[in-house]
């Protein structure tokens, strides 16, 4: 599939950087192996972390070109991941460890990113983990949807919530963009048995 962000993703260098969100550093306190499935996973830098420390990660995007990029450079670091271009709403999918949708779900609907966060749910593995990071209502620009203070505790009310955090992020900026930040939520949550 053709996206708007295929023709980043074609140049040279990280449109998104390389280091992982704080997010996805933390699974490493809580698991040390297992499958992961990255969401969106862009040009990759939360797969490629995981795939790095030892994860099984398959990373699914809409964007064919990030799926290339991805895969490319996970070839180039030795690491063996699994790459799929798809969109998230129609996609089938297997059961994971961990699975990951870092700043997607701000780019769907409201009910796309709802349908999402249940098929997230719907496949963690028994003591499996969502991770999930989200624009919040104070960002500038036009979203699909964004999210409410604590909406994503209030979705996650059925599992076990490990972490949650709203900030602001520090200043960043990607291509030749502005710098700016962003207000984000993050939750780890742990799926109850
Ligand atoms: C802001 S980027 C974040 C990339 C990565 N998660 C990261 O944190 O660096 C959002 C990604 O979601 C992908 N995306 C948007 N809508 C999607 C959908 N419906 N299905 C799968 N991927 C989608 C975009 O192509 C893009 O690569």
């Amino acid at each position: 599939m053709t996206t708007k962000l295929d023709a980043e993703y074609r140049k040279e260098g990280f449109h998104w950087g390389l280091n992982p969100s704080s997010a996805v550093k933390n699974i490493l306190h809580l698991k040390s192996q297992g499958t992961v499935l990255d969401i969106g996973v862009g040009e990759g830098r939360n797969a490629l972390f995981l795939a790095q420390n030892g994860f099984a990660v398959t990373g699914i995007d809409i964007s064919e070109e990030g799926i290339k990029k991805f895969t490319q450079e996970a070839q180039k670091r030795g690491l063996h991941v699994h790459g799929i271009v798809a969109d998230i709403t129609t996609a089938e999918l297997e059961k994971y460890d961990v699975i990951l949708a870092i700043n997607l779900l701000q780019f769907l609907t409201k009910e796309k990113a709802y349908a999402t966060i249940e098929k997230m749910k719907k496949h963690a593995e028994p003591d499996g983990i969502n991770i999930i990071q989200v624009f919040l209502k104070e960002n500038q620009g036009s979203f699909p949807y964004l999210f409410s203070k604590d909406e994503l505790k209030t979705l996650y009310s059925d599992w076990d919530i490990l972490l949650y955090k709203e900030y602001e992020t520090p200043k960043e900026k990607h291509g030749n963009g502005p710098w700016h930040h962003h207000y984000v939520a993050e939750i780890i949550t742990k799926r109850k048995n």
